[in-house]
């Protein structure tokens, strides 16, 4: 068994951004520019917006971040996102989710200008997705997508099962290990809360990806001995022993799977760091085709 590691698959990919925005500034251009808005206080969004404006400052991208309060009128985060849509020095846009109830999901994403739209989750970013034209692809299954290419994971012809069909990662996930590329073309069935056999189904897979949220799901007698297995969930489970007063947990049962897999991705320090790795690499491409 083999670590997929996200500390150091990401910081392949950082330090080559770090050295194209070295580049740029040398030649005299301004950096790329990421606006990040968080609404509210949820603590993990919080976590996640504090690392993704980190990251952007240790490559040298320019960020602001945008706090709102939770109770903001839909129409205010609505006049926030066109102000940046139309602002020449911001070259990428991400609202961080969930968004508080009075505010419609769908509306603030819709809202962003798609050639701003660094987390990929625009109607006509999924629509070219799917169509397998230039796109921004949605952070996590890019990150994935990195981490696989990265180790070299062969995957042509491999069945992929994915476990989730949120729109942030499960469904493009399936998207992209189905396209016609160097780490694609598999055959891939996506599983989700009505799948009537989920584990022969996971018994099955090649390569599982494990995306719906809850901690330690997949348990050892639902995988095949040595399938690529990738943990996408970070759950935060309460435990009064711990600093914090709770751990984060993935959606594997990492001790008991990790013996059978022939590759693991741990949590933390797998998928997550990937996941802005391709916030990254999104949001240079959006500097670039403007
Ligand atoms: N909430 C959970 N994951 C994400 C993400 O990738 N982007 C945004 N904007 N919100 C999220």
């Amino acid at each position: 068994m083999e670590i997929l590691d996200g500390k150091i698959a990401s910081q392949a990919v950082k330090e080559a951004l770090k050295q194209e925005v070295s580049l740029l500034k040398t030649s005299g251009k301004r950096a790329p520019h990421l606006v990040a808005i968080l609404v509210g206080n949820n603590g993990a969004s919080e976590t996640y917006v504090a690392s993704k404006v980190k990251n952007c400052a240790e490559i040298g991208f320019e960020s602001t971040l945008i706090r709102l309060e939770e109770t903001v009128a839909e129409a205010e985060l609505l006049a926030t996102i066109e102000k940046a849509n139309t602002d020449d020095n911001v070259d990428g846009i991400l609202v961080q989710l969930p968004l508080p109830k009075q505010i419609s999901e769908q509306k603030v994403i819709e809202a962003i200008n798609p050639k701003k739209d660094v987390d990929g989750f625009h109607p006509v970013s999924v629509g070219k997705l799917v169509q397998g034209l230039e796109t921004f692809i949605p952070a996590t299954p890019y990150g994935i997508m990195l981490m696989l290419e990265h180790y070299n994971i062969p995957t042509k012809g491999k069945h992929a099962v994915v476990i989730g069909r949120s729109n942030i990662v499960g469904r493009p996930m399936s998207v992209l290990l189905s396209s016609n590329h160097p780490y694609g073309n598999c055959t891939v069935t996506i599983c989700h809360s009505q799948t009537a056999n989920l584990k022969e189904i996971c018994l099955q897979g090649d390569i599982i990806v494990a995306a719906l949220g809850r901690a330690e799901f997949v348990k050892a007698d639902m995988v095949k001995p040595g399938a690529v297995v990738i943990d996408v969930g970070i759950t935060r489970v309460e435990d009064a022993s711990a600093k914090k007063g709770y751990r984060i947990k993935g959606d594997v049962a990492f001790d008991e799977v990790a013996p059978k897999a022939s590759y693991i991705t741990p949590v933390p320090g797998g998928v997550g760091l990937m996941t802005i790795a391709g916030l990254l690499k999104n949001t240079l491409q959006a500097y670039k085709s403007r």
